[in-house]
């Protein structure tokens, strides 16, 4: 089974860096993949993924958001019909840091999820609680995934990106142990779905070792803009 691994570039580049790296470290970090063993998907942002998808449409791109709306008048927002024309294949949704920052619902999550199903692009939902949500943390993930799944089909692939807030850019990542206690709480509470379970936060080669057995890949923040880390964490899972 392929590990998934999606890299979360959020807003840490200006276009002309993101290109740079797209044409200095893409290439060794492409190598070090096995086309047998890992799918790479980089999701920079909406202003690079036009260069990417074209120069280097043998690999596979992500997006870091979409508009709940396919049209209209929603100033600011990125439609799923531009991802689609892109070729974008994953997009994520419920980022913490969009519903953090920018107050994104469950439901507002479950509308993109929905629209983005509809033109075949893989939804990657995210999930997590905060560092105050740890003794409620079943509750948390269970609203977070109850109110999102009903825009699944059977058929439809449920990817979930567990990533516990607290974890993210702090360099604090769960035990190996709490870590699979909640994977069998998310797979229970996702029943029948088909579905991927990724972890992420603070993911470097030492967790990608420790974690890669039991989930399906990788959600990269910070590694994934360092290529040398990137590749180790390729060569662990
Ligand atoms: P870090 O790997 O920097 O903790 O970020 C994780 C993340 O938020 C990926 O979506």
């Amino acid at each position: 089974m392929k590990k998934l691994l999606i890299a979360n570039w959020k807003m840490q580049l200006s276009h002309e860096e993101a290109c740079t790296w797209l044409e200095k470290e893409l290439p060794s970090v492409h190598e070090t993949l096995s086309f047998t063993e890992h799918e790479l998907v980089i999701c920079p942002s909406f202003t690079e993924l036009p260069y990417a998808t074209s120069l280097f449409e043998h690999l596979v791109w992500g997006a870091q958001d979409c508009g709940a709306e396919e049209k209209g008048a929603y100033t600011g927002d990125v439609s799923v019909l531009s991802l689609k024309d892109l070729e974008v294949r994953y997009t994520l949704i419920g980022h913490s840091e969009r519903r953090r920052y920018h107050g994104e619902t469950n439901e507002l999550v479950r509308k993109k999820a929905t629209l983005l199903l509809k033109h075949h692009i893989h939804p990657v939902l995210c999930i997590g609680e905060a560092a105050d949500q740890i003794p409620i943390r079943r509750s948390i993930l269970q609203e977070q995934l109850e109110s999102v799944l009903p825009a699944f089909t059977s058929d439809d692939l449920c990817i979930i990106a567990y990533e516990p807030v607290w974890s993210i850019g702090s360099g604090k990542v769960p035990s190996q142990e709490d870590l699979r206690i909640i994977l069998e709480l998310i797979r229970e509470l996702l029943g029948d779905h088909k579905h991927l379970i990724l972890y992420g936060g603070s993911v470097q080669e030492a967790q990608a070792k420790l974690f890669s057995p039991f989930v399906d890949g990788f959600l990269l923040g910070t590694s994934s803009l360092k290529s040398e880390e990137l590749k180790k964490i390729i060569l662990s899972c």
